[in-house]
């Protein structure tokens, strides 16, 4: 008789992180001080009462830090305003939508909408629009036939796209192959803080990356590996130090999610 003996194991594996910008830590999240001070176009650190406060809208001076405060404020006429809702706003495509803010990366043809309104990929029969539109579920490219969901670098590498054309892929010149890209191969410090788009659904799509100051290198974000003074910076924000003290605490999701990724491999003798 042949016995089925199922084992299940639980392997944690160290994968990649990807960054959800809809958990944006809020100010008041931000209980250490160098978190704060961090975010300094966003929030503002109050040295009598020790609380990170909001900068009002209309104080902050950048737009890329404009567009990325959830539902506070957005990027218009050149001005950081407060948020009302995404019809409010005008814009006739998507990145002209996504300009003014993040949350808002729709378009009936006249004004922004939020995410709700993305389209499907599928539900776009042309090759300009389709190509690198961001769908809900994550950024489209046209096939030849018909505009699908990319899902890996290597498809980048076909006939109808630019070979190798998505920020978050890199052409490896030795082997022609159209790859995903690594911190590591970000040059300098401001490239590297900016992280790498992936495939993920919109708004989670990014490998955060942190400069390391001994070895003068891009890393990959790990919460475990951070210190208070890289944690909330190269998590794009959606990381903190859960501790006023600098050498006590740890690098934890404004959001406190699972982050470990749990595979169970059944194996039948
Ligand atoms: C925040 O920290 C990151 C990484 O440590 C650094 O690159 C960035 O310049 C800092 N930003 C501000 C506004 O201090
Ligand atoms: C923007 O919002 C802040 C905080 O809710 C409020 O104090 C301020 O008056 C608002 N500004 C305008 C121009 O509506
Ligand atoms: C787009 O939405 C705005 C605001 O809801 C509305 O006034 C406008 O008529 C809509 N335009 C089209 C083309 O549907
Ligand atoms: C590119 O086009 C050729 C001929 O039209 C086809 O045989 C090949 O499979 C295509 N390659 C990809 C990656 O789509
Ligand atoms: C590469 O992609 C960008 C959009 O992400 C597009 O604007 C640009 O035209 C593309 N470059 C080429 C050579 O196709």
């Amino acid at each position: 008789m042949i016995e089925k003996i199922a084992i299940a194991l639980c392997i944690t594996i160290v994968t990649s992180i990807t960054l959800n910008l809809n958990e944006i830590c809020q100010c008041s999240q931000l209980i250490q001080e160098y978190d704060c001070i961090n975010s300094s176009m966003e929030c503002s650190w109050n040295f009598q009462s020790k609380e990170c406060q909001d900068i009002p809208c209309s104080e902050i001076l950048f737009s890329s830090f404009c567009i990325q405060q959830s539902q506070r404020c957005y990027w218009a006429n050149g001005q950081c305003q407060n948020f009302t809702n995404c019809q409010s706003l005008l814009g006739s495509t998507q990145s002209i939508c996504i300009n003014q803010n993040i949350y808002c990366p729709a378009s009936n043809g006249t004004n922004c909408q939020s995410v709700d309104y993305l389209q499907t990929c599928a539900s776009i029969t042309t090759s300009n629009n389709c190509n690198y539109y961001f769908s809900a579920a994550g950024v489209c490219m046209w096939n030849g036939q018909s505009c699908v969901q990319a899902t890996s670098c290597s498809q980048f590498q076909g006939n109808s796209t630019t070979s190798c054309n998505f920020s978050g892929c890199q052409l490896n010149y030795q082997t022609k192959q159209c790859q995903p890209k690594l911190c590591s191969q970000l040059n300098g410090e401001i490239q590297c803080s900016q992280g790498i788009l992936t495939f993920g659904p919109y708004l989670n799509n990014i490998i955060g990356c942190y400069w390391n100051y001994e070895s003068y290198t891009c890393e990959e974000f790990y919460p475990s590996q951070m210190n208070y003074m890289n944690c909330y910076g190269s998590s794009a924000g959606t990381y903190h130090w859960n501790s006023k003290k600098e050498k006590k605490g740890d690098c934890v999701s404004c959001y406190q999610q699972f982050l470990i990724l749990s595979i169970i491999i059944t194996m039948l003798f």
